[in-house]
């Protein structure tokens, strides 16, 4: 059999994601032996820049997991190795042509599979498919492409930039990278349903009173106002990153876990989905505060966004999805920056119990918040617990609330990859499980596309709120019009 080899283009090689994500995730599956004997890695860019910069340049983001500190120098080395660099401009079928010429040499005749990584702003996206797919795509093997959003910023547009990239490339060479997607307890949501049998009868409005999503950052947009300012926090976390975990969480049973049959599932989720009211949508901006002498940027403090700027930095909403399983539960999404903390959760909020002995006479006992909880902590501090009622031991008859905690530190040595190693090695395999299908994006997009409209021609005013608070005090008002509380970490120990 004829020996195959991947060569692995990351174009917009000197950029931030491919510095802080896409090198070292390639360096640990290189490291973990995942990559293929024979592989090459080409940066390219358009600044000048020889093998030994790149090298250099790369060599300064690698780390070595903490359990895997032994000949991880070495391995670098190795590695290093088999970057090579290549000088560029996007929109060049020469300068790709040249690329070719390059990657056959490295090759050396095996059977070629390339993968290209499009880390570039989205106006030049379909010039370097264009280039890529018609001067550089592999004649024996398969050519793959790996595009990061924004996909668009509505459906329109969405729909445009799909047209022109399949005129180029088939939906089955397009990944469309939700990171998300790739994190490993979004991965294990399908697991723990679908493989423990006391969640998934749980798992409908019978019993579940709400979902929530909540996606918090502790810094502002900084640095990254110019494309920020362009798209806002709706369309950079929750029509995306929270809707993909929403579809995960609320499908139906796939038939198998092939990619098709999971896609199918979540994009029928996506459009079944209640067109999203404004009245149910809080949206918030960020603005300067000084605590204990430490003055805080506010967002439009930032040079490249417009003083006037009404881009939302926060957002949260009520949606529902119209189905039996679903009827009138709410899904409520909370996404923002320059919030009090760094996090991501799920949280599972089960109904009262009926009747509940306990709650009949609650004086003297601590029965404020007795619904049981599941969270699901995707970062940081991994990990699944589920609050539950429980005796304060003692001769008095006292309930407290308490975790059965499964945290991922104290009950797994290995650390957690990073989602791109993940999403990374399923692109070289083929496996499209965790990308997004063109008509999940679009499902996606005809959710979100009308309340942005809303938003933008009502041009209505974000709530202010003070940087590093808990955000906007209208999300609340929000979640009580639905009979929901926030859940909040710092309630939960
Ligand atoms: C990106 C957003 O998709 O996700 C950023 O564009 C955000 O604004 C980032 O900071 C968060 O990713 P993570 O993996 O750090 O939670």
């Amino acid at each position: 059999e004829q020996q195959s080899t991947v060569s692995i283009t990351v174009v917009g090689a000197s950029g931030d994601l491919a510095k802080k994500k896409i090198f070292p995730a390639l360096f640990a599956l290189y490291y973990e032996g995942c990559l293929p004997e024979h592989f090459t890695i080409y940066g390219y860019a358009r600044s000048k820049m020889t093998d030994a910069e790149l090298r250099d340049m790369v060599s300064k983001t690698l780390t070595c997991r903490i359990d895997k500190r032994e000949n991880c120098g070495e391995k670098m080395e190795e590695f290093l190795k088999r970057c090579f660099y290549h000088t560029g401009q996007y929109d060049s079928q020469e300068h790709f042509v040249t690329l070719d010429k390059k990657l056959k040499e490295h090759e050396g005749g095996r059977l070629s599979n390339r993968l290209f990584y499009l880390s570039i702003p989205p106006n030049i996206f379909v010039d370097a498919v264009k280039c890529a797919s018609s001067s550089a795509s592999s004649v024996s093997g398969w050519t793959r492409v790996i595009v990061e959003k924004p996909f668009g910023r509505d459906s329109k547009t969405s729909a445009a930039l799909t047209k022109s990239l399949k005129q180029y490339l088939e939906e089955d060479q397009i990944f469309r990278i939700d990171h998300y997607l790739g994190k490993e307890l979004v991965e294990n949501l399908s697991v723990l349903r679908f493989s423990n049998l006391i969640f998934e009868p749980l798992w409908s409005r019978q019993y579940i009173q709400n979902v929530q999503f909540i996606f918090s950052e502790d810094f502002g947009t900084e640095g990254r106002g110019g494309y920020f300012d362009h798209y806002g926090i709706i369309r950079d976390i929750m029509q995306n990153h929270l809707l993909q975990i929403l579809a995960l969480f609320a499908m139906e049973t796939p038939v198998s876990l092939v990619a098709e049959d999971i896609r199918n599932e979540k994009v029928k989720v996506l459009r079944s989905m209640r067109p999203i009211q404004l009245e149910d949508v809080v949206i918030g901006q960020y603005k300067s505060t000084t605590k204990g002498g430490v003055t805080y940027p506010g967002y439009t403090d930032d040079k490249t966004v417009p003083k006037d700027s009404l881009t939302p930095t926060f957002a949260a909403a009520a949606l529902f999805i119209d189905n039996a399983r679903w009827d009138g539960v709410p899904f409520l999404m909370k996404a923002g920056k320059a919030l009090h903390t760094r996090s991501a959760e799920i949280r599972v909020q089960f109904r009262h119990v009926p009747g509940n002995l306990y709650n009949r006479n609650s004086g003297g006992t601590n029965l404020d918040r007795t619904t049981n909880e599941l969270v699901i902590r995707v970062q940081p501090d991994e990990g699944i617990y589920l609050k539950i009622n429980n005796k304060v031991p003692g001769l008095g008859m006292r309930l407290d609330q308490s975790n059965l905690n499964l945290l991922y530190s104290a009950r797994y040595s290995k650390e957690i990859p990073d989602a791109y190693e993940r999403l990374l090695l399923d692109a070289i395999e083929g496996e499209r499980r965790l990308f997004i299908r063109s008509d999940e994006l679009d499902a996606a997009w005809a959710l979100f596309t009308p309340l942005l409209k809303e938003i933008e021609e009502k041009k209505t005013i974000p709530e202010f709120y003070p940087y590093g608070s808990r955000g906007p005090v209208g999300a609340h008002y929000l979640a009580a019009k639905h009979n929901v509380q926030w859940g909040d970490l710092s309630l939960d120990q």
